[in-house]
């Protein structure tokens, strides 16, 4: 046995034992005649200590250790001097009578503690050295705990975890595909899965019933702190099941996930909000609801006063901050260049400060009455000490930075508590999406999507407008503001599938092509089912506090979705790209 006890384990009724130890040399120090190392493993640090009493080959050898050094060592359990109450193990050290050097280590590139001292890039090169730290190793522990609550609590409820294949054919989701060359088929592709999307459902035309899976996905989209190009999803779906079903069945997975591994208790449901709300009122179809700072039209009773930059677009709104009237001067003209920001994009911002005194002040008081202002600070329900700040132009892109500025809003004033959890149904999708520059419809969610059955009619119609009000069984899960979640019901039928392929502009040729199989299986029996997948590596970051999911997956990529410390991708060579019928017309690099 290479040890009788982890490094996190020993407490002082362990005194008097013989014990053997295994880790890495976080830090040693010498003090008088002795040598205190810090020894670390998975599990935690224990102090190990050689006093001046020991055979002089063990205090050589305490002396010489360099950090991150793999050790054996054995010794007593004996009671410390002084204490640290903040370690597990800190009422004890052990007196050690023999030390076996396991293996060197060359200096760290950085340090190997809580906060490092190593910038981002180094500590992704040596990730394996990173992932020994401690905030690292809860993340991907926390992650393995998250994993195991699924899987106990979907099988619980008699779901299979089925695998389905990487290679395959291109999964309309909406991103780039990544594709892989086929050897043996000179000149084909396989893409690799942007979502288990297809299978899942021919699972169900198989008679699976419930199937999940915790499976990783792959898309080559621009990446940002909550996308990775390769992603894992717990992926799920259901037969003979309506909307009310899939959400009851993962509303209680997710009360279950917080109880169990956060102890936090959801009360009551989780709330429903539709897709049209979300929109109108948070400027997002993620809205954080930890905070109210609702958005509210005002188009009306600012238009018609002279102030053409409001006369002249379709929408005004605003939003109401609480307390902010005692912004400065300095600070309104630093949120106006905030809101100017392309990541923003507006063109100008105008407040309203209903002052503590009574007085109102804008930024606008050249065209309006103060009564006229006053109509606005009703509307939004404001007080004396608020300030509101008034946006405009197309309205769903009003609506949009609105959004983007209540949530600058909500963090400058610490209303975004990570640890205050408020989970939100996202329901009432429309089914299409209109886009102007190609003029042609797209699948909001995904084009497996089915229409809501009372609006089958427009479905079916030829007008754009009636299109446009077509409404999904479709529903995202959102914490936070960040969306973990999201699925529908699904088209069962070939007649209705091959109906949505030609809305999105998709020949019958090409969908022949491309989905001939689905259609084909729904052919066959294809039973009423639905579902939806949650993105895991989102679900563990925000668990632990965190926006950025990269810390909870133990080897990611970076923005430019490279893996440095492996240095990939990387060039193949020629020999490879022969076998594959592959020709590059990049420019090749010097490595
Ligand atoms: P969707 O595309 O909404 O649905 O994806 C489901 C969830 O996966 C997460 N997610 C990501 N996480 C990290 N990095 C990414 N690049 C990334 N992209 C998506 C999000 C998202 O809510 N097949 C459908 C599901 C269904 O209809 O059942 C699908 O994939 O948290």
């Amino acid at each position: 046995m290479y040890r009788t006890h982890t490094c996190g384990e020993l407490r002082i009724e362990n005194a008097g034992q013989t014990v053997t130890l295994a880790g890495w040399v976080q830090k040693s120090r010498k003090l008088g005649g002795m040598t205190f190392v810090d020894l670390r493993d998975r599990y935690g640090i224990t102090q190990l200590v050689v006093d001046a009493s020991a055979d002089n080959e063990l205090i050589e050898t305490a002396s010489s250790l360099g950090r991150e050094w793999v050790l054996q060592v054995t010794g007593t359990v004996i009671e410390r001097q002084s204490k640290n109450p903040k370690m597990p193990t800190g009422d004890i050290e052990i007196s050690l009578s023999s030390i076996k050097v396991l293996n060197r280590a060359n200096t760290p590139p950085f340090t190997i503690e809580d906060v490092s001292d190593g910038g981002e890039e180094l500590r992704a090169k040596y990730r394996y050295l990173d992932l020994r730290r401690n905030p690292l190793q809860k993340a991907i522990k926390l992650r393995h705990q998250i994993a195991h609550e699924v899987r106990n609590y979907l099988d619980a409820k008699s779901f299979l975890e089925i695998e389905t294949p990487y290679l395959i054919k291109s999964t309309p989701e909406g991103a780039r595909d990544f594709v892989v060359p086929s050897r043996m088929n000179p000149g084909q592709f396989y893409a690799l899965p942007q979502s288990p999307q297809t299978f899942k459902q021919l699972l169900m035309v198989a008679g699976y019933d419930r199937y999940f899976q915790i499976v990783r996905c792959f898309r080559d989209e621009d990446l940002r702190a909550d996308r990775q190009p390769e992603f894992t999803q717990i992926d799920c779906e259901m037969s003979f099941v309506d909307q009310e079903d899939v959400l009851d069945t993962f509303e209680g997975m997710m009360k279950t996930l917080f109880k169990n591994v956060l102890n936090v208790e959801i009360a009551g449901r989780i709330p429903r909000m539709s897709w049209y709300d979300a929109m109108d009122f948070y400027g997002s179809d993620k809205p954080d609801i930890r905070f109210g700072m609702k958005i509210h039209e005002v188009t009306d009773l600012v238009q018609g006063h002279g102030f053409s930059v409001f006369d002249s677009v379709g929408y005004v709104g605003a939003i109401n901050v609480e307390g902010a009237a005692e912004y400065t001067r300095k600070q309104i003209d630093e949120l106006t260049e905030w809101v100017k920001r392309p990541q923003v994009g507006a063109k100008g911002l105008v407040y309203i400060k209903l002052n503590t005194d009574g007085s109102i002040k804008s930024s606008v008081d050249k065209f309006y009455t103060p009564e006229q202002l006053q109509a606005v600070a009703d509307r939004l329900g404001a007080n004396k000490g608020d300030m509101m700040l008034v946006l405009c132009g197309e309205k769903r892109k009003a609506q949009n930075m609105l959004g983007v500025l209540r949530i600058e809003m909500g963090n400058r004033l610490g209303l975004r508590d990570p640890f205050n959890f408020a989970p939100l149904w996202v329901v009432d999708f429309p089914l299409f999406e209109w886009d102007d520059e190609t003029q042609r419809f797209y699948a909001m969610h995904h084009p497996f999507t089915a229409p809501k059955p009372e609006h089958l009619e427009l479905y079916y119609s030829d007008k754009k407008e009636d299109l446009e009000k077509v409404c999904a069984n479709a529903y995202d899960f959102v914490l936070n503001g960040t969306e973990l979640g999201g699925g529908s019901i699904r088209i069962h039928e070939a007649e209705m599938q091959q109906r949505m392929f030609e809305i999105l502009g998709i020949s019958k040729e090409d969908a022949e092509y491309k989905f001939g199989f689905i259609i084909n299986a729904f052919k066959f029996g294809a039973p009423p089912h639905g579902g939806l997948a949650f993105g895991f590596d989102r679900v563990c970051s925000l668990f632990g506090g965190q926006e950025t999911i990269r810390d909870y997956i133990a080897f990611p990529k970076n923005n430019q979705g490279r893996d440095v410390m492996i240095d990939s991708p990387s060039y193949i060579d020629q020999l490879q790209m022969d076998e594959l019928f592959l020709e590059s017309k990049a420019e090749r690099k010097e490595e």
